[in-house]
């Protein structure tokens, strides 16, 4: 089977500071790199090492040629990638203070400038029993959730950065949502409705530190997946590594119990990480690194 990321591509610009500014603070960086990100992007690249053959569908401008290039050596399909010569390539700034929490400010750029036309002739290849996934970080997410659901593949929303109205477009045609425990309260309060009153089968509730739980509706059971301990470094990318890795194992025929377990270390491995697309573990790493 394959996997259809309809996906940002980000510049991520990454400063480490002492704290997260607070408003109207100026604060020096310790340290700077720049590094290939956005949600869409960290996602196929999960997807890759997590040894799932990925298309990803987005739009660069010119000024984003590497990050097609970087994707292609990271073993992404980039032929869906349109490059908008005069356009700007979305970036993101992102302060990543000592604990490894971040604050991230993203500029869409191309990222929201991605046709229909686009879309669909990236799915028109696509075969019953694959995958589509994608975020809200682009536009066309309700269009290739349609066009996806009409041609009988697999349909995952990751709901970041969430919006509500935005998981209400989808969610007629979701198989699988992935949200963390935030967005889950956010999401219910919205539409005043449980989480397994969603029309979802497949719901998985990222809770940072404690682990994940995954919602099956169908079988009515509510399965809790521990964390495993890791001393934080930059958690930025980490929940995209989880989807990614999820979407990875669920597409080579993993059981959901299996494609979480490996989707929690990947997850683990890459909060102990600085920096976002680039450092996202393989499944080598995974099984070197023995997280338990
Ligand atoms: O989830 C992390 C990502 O969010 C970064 O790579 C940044 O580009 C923003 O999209």
């Amino acid at each position: 089977m394959a996997v259809w990321n309809l996906g940002s591509i980000n510049i991520d610009n990454a400063y480490r500071v002492p704290h997260l500014p607070g408003p109207g603070e100026t604060l020096s960086a310790t340290a700077h790199q720049q590094g290939l990100g956005g949600k869409g992007a960290n996602m196929s690249v999960a997807i890759a090492r997590g040894a799932g053959r990925v298309t990803h569908i987005g739009a660069v401008g010119g000024d984003g040629a590497w990050t097609v290039e970087r994707l292609m050596e990271y073993g992404v399909d980039t032929r869906s990638i349109a490059t908008m010569r005069g356009e700007a390539t979305g970036h993101a700034n992102i302060a990543v203070a000592e604990d490894g929490e971040n604050q991230i400010i993203i500029y869409p750029g191309t990222n929201g400038m991605i046709t229909e036309e686009m879309i669909g002739a990236a799915l028109s290849t696509a075969s019953p029993g694959d995958t589509l996934v994608t975020q809200n970080e682009t536009n066309g997410q309700l269009y290739a959730a349609q066009i996806a659901k009409q041609l009988g593949l697999r349909v995952v929303y990751a709901a970041a950065p969430f919006d509500a109205a935005a998981v209400e477009a989808v969610l007629p045609f979701v198989d699988l949502l992935v949200l963390n425990e935030v967005e889950a309260e956010q999401l219910q309060a919205a539409l005043g409705k449980d989480l397994s009153d969603l029309g979802i089968d497949d719901i998985v509730v990222t809770l940072g530190g404690d682990g994940s739980r995954w919602i099956n509706v169908s079988a009515g059971t509510e399965t809790h997946v521990s964390a495993i301990p890791v001393t934080p470094v930059d958690t930025t990318g980490a929940g995209d590594t989880f989807t990614g890795f999820l979407i990875a194992g669920l597409d080579r025929g993993l059981p959901m119990a299996q494609a979480l377990s490996l989707a929690t270390q990947a997850g683990a491995l890459m909060v102990t990480r600085l920096g976002t697309a680039d450092v996202i573990p393989d499944l080598k790493d995974i099984e070197d690194a023995r997280l338990t």
